[in-house]
């Protein structure tokens, strides 16, 4: 087994940004776990299924092929062998990823794939339920938080930015459904694992979030 380190949190709380930046610092594989279930909630959407159609769903996430390639140091996700990596990240895939990734198949079929990824390497992983389910003994165990506004507020920002019309009411909104929905899953539920170190970044900047967790793991390194 490589080194891993596991880092869970809600929507917002910087987590992929934070693992990106380390990942690359320490020379660390960069697993976003969260692309995994946006795989197969576009996948929903491309074929125009249901939401209450969870037979289609769980199909879905049976037979899709989902891999994920380091790319001119960026991670790139593929679907199928098509390049979806910014697809995954539309507020349309971002409204119905919850309730999809609530479907106790998928999460099993997701986590295996996340298992896998892992599998002989040193990684960065970060999700909902990766200090807890998916590795629980991870070398080293974080928990990002922030006040609900100022993720909704960074949340906001990053669509501004790619020219998404959505208003911050809208992705406040959006947000706290998804914290209500990833807390109350059945399997894989959001929540801080009792040896998870806590992080709140509500008032933090990203490389001061970076430092202290850098300092975290390596510490964990020279025990
Ligand atoms: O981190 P993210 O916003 O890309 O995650 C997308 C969704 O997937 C989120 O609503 C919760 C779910 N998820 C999960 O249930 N378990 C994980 N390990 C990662 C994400």
């Amino acid at each position: 087994m490589g080194f891993i380190v596991a880092i869970d949190g809600p929507a917002g709380t910087g987590k992929g940004t934070i693992t990106k930046r380390i990942a690359k610092r320490l020379g660390l594989i960069n697993i976003d776990t969260g692309a995994t279930y946006r795989c197969v909630a576009l996948e929903v959407l491309n074929q125009n299924i249901d939401l209450h159609n969870q037979e289609a769903i769980i199909q879905v996430a049976k037979t899709i092929h989902i891999d994920m390639k380091q790319e001119k140091e960026q991670q790139q996700v593929y679907v199928n062998g098509e390049n979806v990596t910014e697809k995954i990240r539309t507020p349309e895939v971002s409204k119905i990823v919850s309730q999809v990734s609530s479907i106790i198949e998928v999460r099993l079929q997701m986590v295996e794939l996340q298992r896998k990824l892992a599998q002989g390497k040193d990684v960065i992983m970060e999700g909902r339920d990766i200090t807890t389910y998916v590795f629980p003994h991870a070398d080293v165990k974080i928990y990002m938080d922030a006040k609900v506004e100022e993720r909704a507020k960074r949340r906001f920002l990053e669509y501004q930015e790619k020219g998404l019309k959505q208003t911050y009411e809208e992705v406040l909104e959006d947000i706290k459904k998804r914290d209500k929905n990833d807390k109350e899953k059945e399997l894989g539920a959001l929540k801080q694992a009792e040896d998870a170190i806590y992080v709140d970044t509500t008032y933090m900047t990203i490389p001061e979030v970076e430092e202290k967790i850098v300092a975290i793991i390596q510490k964990a390194k020279s025990n």
